[in-house]
């Protein structure tokens, strides 16, 4: 394909360069700056409006929301190409021409087209996605083109940023970026929301074996061979065969027998191997032992804190739980900072700086789809309630308080709480978004019996050093703890919760050798994009979301 002859889109001082795309080349003034300049753009059409004497195609790269106008003038070879019908939308195009001053007030620069040249046409008759609005829950159905939209496209850009400025945060502090387990042995959380992991129903599925026409077919041909030695034996009886003909067809006789054979031992096994109390023998597995898919990074997160100090890990996370609200999802990402030597205050510190920095970074470089966000999706003031965000301090209570403010509240709750009951999402956000008027709060300290068996016993041994982060409309945004590095301690919680001490060797190896107070947190990347950009359903925060039921993309 040919290539711009424009300026790269980066700084690279690789000399690789890539064609500038639409939002570089807008830059700050929408193009003003550039006007002149001969560029080649190439994207998909939105929309296509022909006139009698000039065409104009709402050109999209993928990288803004407004895309560039391109107009097409009477005349040229691009209107040749406009009137053959070929550039409808969806249609991949590239378009070459001037960067002129547009007359009309929408933009302050649009492109003058006079070559156009169609790269992928797109049939406008069975094209899913057309001019008019869609819904969102129809446009999950059409997951592979729906990136292609304004609200799926930004949500995508903004993602990008979040995760960009999730780097530069850790990175400017000092986190080392370490990579953990997807695999793992281990449930984090204890909650047995895990998806398992494991090949012992890989021969469970071929075990249906050839089915019996196969069979039935492989043995009508060792018949019909028998018959074949038989009359060829008669005819060396009477002279007219010789011994080589004969032996030969023996020999095919015989290889129809071995595939007889051959086909009905094809196929596993039809049971899984159990041990002799008939439990499932895992040592013949893959791993040897039960495995599952992660459920947070932290434990191994953990182990490198305690060797190479400050980490932080952002990778996926699965969870089984069988809820389809529109904040869960089966598979999300999970940033997980982990600091050493840290406590629950350096906990707190380090959430709430996080946020309000990716927040100031979303605001620095996605304001073009904050704007659409906010007349589009949220439908509020959502830029001005973000700086409000990250410039003012999160209000901090203990758990014991918020179930007080809970249990004050004039309003009708669908769950009841009381002292030493989980938190409910409509909970968190009556306490985030009415008690503290739309400031974030952290949640700390709750009672021991609901959280998970590494949070660290504080003195009352009725709490542990957790901490939640609560924001509006989402309810938890993040979860953290100062870890327990006691020995004893945490030997007995993890008796206390039911589990077993042996298979945590290596965790209480930790609080052997060289412990130390440690803290983190983890923060569902998917809840930060909802609450950044007001989209409402966790499903449309991910280009290809994960749910029960829901794997086809
Ligand atoms: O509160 P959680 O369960 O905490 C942990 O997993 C800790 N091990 C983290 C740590 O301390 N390193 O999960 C952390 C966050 C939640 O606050 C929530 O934002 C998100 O992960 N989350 C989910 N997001 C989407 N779908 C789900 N099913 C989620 N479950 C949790
Ligand atoms: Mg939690």
């Amino acid at each position: 394909m040919r290539q711009a002859t424009t300026r790269a889109a980066g700084k690279s001082t690789s000399g690789f360069a890539r064609p500038e795309k639409i939002a570089r080349i807008k830059g700050v003034d929408g193009g003003a700056s550039r006007v002149g300049e001969e560029l080649e753009i190439r994207g998909w059409a939105r929309s296509v409006r022909t006139q009698k004497e000039r065409a104009f195609i709402d050109l999209n790269d993928g990288s803004n929301i407004s895309g560039m106008q391109a107009v097409v003038n009477e005349g040229t070879q691009a209107w040749d190409v406009i009137n053959s019908g070929v550039v409808t939308t969806g249609a991949a195009v590239s378009v070459r021409g001037a960067l002129v001053a547009s007359p009309g007030g929408k933009q302050a620069a649009e492109l003058l087209v006079n070559e156009l040249e169609v790269i992928g046409p797109a049939d406008p008759e069975s094209y899913p996605l057309q001019k008019k609005r869609h819904t969102l829950e129809y446009l999950r159905s059409i997951a592979h083109l729906r990136p292609r939209t304004n609200t799926i496209g930004a949500v995508s850009r903004v993602r990008n940023q979040l995760a960009y400025a999730t780097h530069k945060f850790f990175q400017e502090n000092g986190f080392l970026y370490v990579n953990t387990p997807i695999v793992t042995a281990s449930d984090c959380e204890g909650a047995g929301e895990q998806f398992q992991v494991t090949t012992l129903l890989n021969g469970l599925q071929a075990g249906a074996g050839p089915s019996p026409e196969a069979v039935a077919a492989a043995e009508s041909k060792v018949k019909a061979q028998g018959e074949a030695v038989k009359t060829l034996k008669e005819a060396m009886k009477a002279g007219n065969a010789t011994k080589e003909q004969v032996d030969a067809e023996v020999a095919k006789l015989l290889q129809a027998k071995a595939d007889v054979e051959a086909l009905k031992s094809t196929g596993g096994t039809t049971s899984l191997p159990t041990n002799k109390d008939g439990s499932i023998d895992y040592t013949q597995d893959f791993f040897s032992k039960p495995s599952y898919l992660t459920v947070s990074g932290q434990l191994n997160g953990e182990i490198m804190a305690c060797a190479v100090n400050d980490v932080y890990t952002f990778g996926p996370t699965f969870r089984a739980e069988n809820s389809n609200t529109s904040r869960h999802l089966a598979e999300f990402w999970m940033v997980e900072p982990e600091m050493a030597f840290a406590d629950l205050n350096d906990d707190m510190d380090c959430a709430e700086a996080y946020l309000k920095y990716c927040i100031n970074h979303v605001l620095e470089h996605c304001d073009e789809d904050l704007e659409f966000f906010e007349k589009n999706v949220a439908k509020d003031n959502l830029r001005e309630r973000l700086r409000g965000v990250a410039s003012q301090e999160f209000a901090r209570i203990t758990y014991t308080e918020a179930v007080e403010h809970v249990l004050a509240a004039k309003k009708k709750f669908e769950f009841p709480v009381e002292w030493g009951s989980d938190l409910q999402s409509e909970h968190e956000r009556y306490i985030t978004e009415e008690v503290f008027k739309d400031r974030p709060v952290i949640v700390r300290d709750y009672p021991k019996d609901i959280k998970a068996f590494y949070m660290r016993l504080n003195d009352d041994n009725k709490t542990v050093a957790a901490m939640d982060v609560l924001v509006p409309r989402v309810g938890e945004l993040m979860g953290g703890s100062q870890r327990e590095e006691r020995l004893d301690v945490l030997e007995r919680r993890i008796e206390d919760n039911g589990l077993e001490k042996e298979s945590y060797w290596w965790y209480l190896d930790l609080r052997r050798y060289g412990s130390q107070p440690h803290a983190g947190f983890g923060l569902g990347f998917e809840r930060l994009v909802c609450y950044v950009t007001g989209v409402e359903n966790i499903r449309d925060a991910i280009p290809f979301p994960r749910y029960p039921g829901s794997a086809e993309f």
